[in-house]
């Protein structure tokens, strides 16, 4: 697993929290934020934004990647992930393929809670043998 400096998993907390409050979450009224590390060295943020045909919802996970896409950025070293329930919250299939769109195998996936309960993984335990860019070119 790539290690990650401790002020930068602070800041990720922080910032993952800070998404989770912005959450848009009226149906399931469960709250996620989520934060990513870009390789630049900024932290970008997002939440989970229902809609009222269920199956449009978009993850913290994902939204918070297209953030920073559209911010410029393409490659991420970390992403936490921000509940409140004492269970800690795994990042949902479609949202781990998305990280293995952008973060490195050995890179840093982690929940965090309320009570600062954390678990971590590397990309790759969350998702082995990913569909990957270079799986396109022999087509
Ligand atoms: N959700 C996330 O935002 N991230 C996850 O990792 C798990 C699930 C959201 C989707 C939906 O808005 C709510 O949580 C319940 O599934």
């Amino acid at each position: 697993m790539f290690s990650i400096e401790n002020n930068n998993i602070v800041a990720l907390v922080a910032a993952a929290k800070e998404g989770f409050a912005k959450a848009y979450a009226p149906y399931s009224q469960f709250q996620v934020g989520a934060a990513a590390l870009t390789a630049t060295g900024k932290i970008v943020q997002g939440c989970n934004v229902e809609n009222a045909s269920y199956g449009l919802t978009v993850c913290a996970e994902r939204n918070c990647l297209a953030q920073g896409v559209i911010s410029g950025e393409q490659a991420f070293s970390a992403i936490v992930i921000y509940t409140n329930q004492d269970k800690l919250t795994p990042p949902c299939g479609a949202c781990r393929q998305v990280i293995a769109e952008f973060l490195a195998p050995e890179a840093l996936v982690m929940a965090v809670n309320h009570n600062n309960d954390t678990k971590q993984w590397t990309v790759n335990q969350l998702l082995p043998d990913a569909f990957m860019p270079k799986d396109l070119l022999e087509k």
